[in-house]
């Protein structure tokens, strides 16, 4: 098949940037990387890109595709060839380019030390040729954190990192997940209190865009949601992200439905809602603020409350009550709802260890 390419060829000493297209004849199962080996093999030697598993397992061929982070290792061609349309290939996202498509890891991999990702012993040895056995519902919570191939493609799309690059990330914190959902780890607390501090857990801005190109079906959000979960559960909610979050749910018990007029003062203080009373004195002149007395109740409000009662009676507090979520919404989304025509699934239908299949990105 014909394949065009153009890329962005960068050298950092002298700072020249310049779009070149390559034009190259490649097996119909070539992908991104195999045509990337072509232009550099038979065309232009000086091109400079990383490589090493070619199957999707080192996660050293990160890189962008017509804007969008990818593996050029998982990325066919052939569809893209047939559709006569020439990608634009260009480094990944926030951070420093050294060359080509080579991006600095450097940040990346500060971020991922900062976050220990080791299990801190203290935890109870198995006896010798015994095993440490945790249950399927415990593995569960880190199954999808557990498959990170560090490649950087959610780093790149990252719209947190793009505004603050002291972020933590969401490659980072994923990782933290994994060792805060380990039950063998002795320092759960410890990690929810520094994950939750400035440039943590709470400065993502739930763009999604990390779920979206991961592609390993990472779900980096996800991750940072139960990280979130689990420090509110462990009572770590000083942050003004947490505030937020708590006074969604006590709205929400309270009246069913969620009272904007009292999100300020409750999440930041009496100090920060008197600055913006000039603001707030706007809003009520244009009608956009009810009146607090009496406070309006959703007809619904039983249900709310009733809902609030079973999750607390269920224990669904902290990172399980998310993986419950998610694997009921998957059930959905794969029509094995109890409408759905497939018949549904328990959790124990699931062979342990299996997540459903999920919508992922375009590649
Ligand atoms: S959801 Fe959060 S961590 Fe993920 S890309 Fe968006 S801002 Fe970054
Ligand atoms: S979470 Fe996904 S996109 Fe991010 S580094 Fe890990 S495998 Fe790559
Ligand atoms: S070359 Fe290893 S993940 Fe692509």
């Amino acid at each position: 098949m014909q394949v065009g390419l153009k890329i962005w060829r960068y050298d950092s000493t002298t700072g020249e940037r310049a779009l070149r297209e390559y034009e190259l004849d490649a097996p119909e199962e070539a992908t991104l990387l195999d045509c990337l080996d072509l232009v550099k093999d038979r065309q232009d030697g000086t091109l400079a890109y990383r490589k090493s598993c070619r199957m999707m397992i080192c996660g050293s061929c990160g890189m962008r595709m017509d804007g969008a982070a990818v593996l050029a290792c998982k990325t066919r061609m052939y569809d893209i060839s047939q559709a006569g349309h020439v990608p634009v290939i260009s480094a990944m996202g926030n951070l420093p380019i050294v060359k080509d498509l080579v991006v600095d890891m450097e940040p990346f991999w500060a971020k991922f030390k900062a976050i220990k990702p080791w299990l801190e012993p203290g935890y109870d040895q198995p006896e010798v040729n015994e095993e440490h056995v945790i249950t399927q519902e415990r593995m569960n919570v880190i199954h999808k954190e557990s498959l990170c191939i560090n490649c950087g493609c959610c780093v790149s799309e990252c719209n947190s990192m793009e505004s603050d690059p002291e972020f933590l990330g969401p490659q980072a914190l994923a990782k933290g997940m994994r060792f805060v959902g380990d039950p063998r780890d002795a320092a759960t607390v410890e990690r929810l209190d520094a994950y939750s501090s400035e440039h943590g857990i709470w400065d993502c801005t739930r763009c999604y865009f990390c779920n979206e190109r991961c592609p390993k079906g990472v779900d980096p959000r996800d991750a940072i949601a139960k990280l979130g979960a689990e420090a509110m559960a462990a009572g770590i909610d000083d942050d003004m992200g947490a505030k937020h979050a708590n006074w969604f749910v006590t709205s929400a018990k309270t009246t069913g439905w969620l009272r904007e007029t009292e999100l300020v003062p409750k999440t930041q203080g009496v100090v920060s809602s008197i600055k913006q009373m000039k603001f707030a004195m706007g809003l009520a002149k244009k009608g956009k603020v009810p009146p607090p007395i009496p406070p309006h109740v959703a007809e619904g409000v039983k249900e709310s409350r009733a809902l609030f009662d079973l999750v607390k009676e269920q224990g669904r507090d902290g990172a399980l009550g998310i993986v419950q979520g998610e694997r009921a919404l998957s059930r959905l989304e794969h029509e094995h709802g109890a409408d759905g025509g497939h018949g549904s699934r328990d959790q124990a239908d699931i062979t342990p260890g299996e997540e459903p299949t999920r919508k992922r990105g375009t590649d």
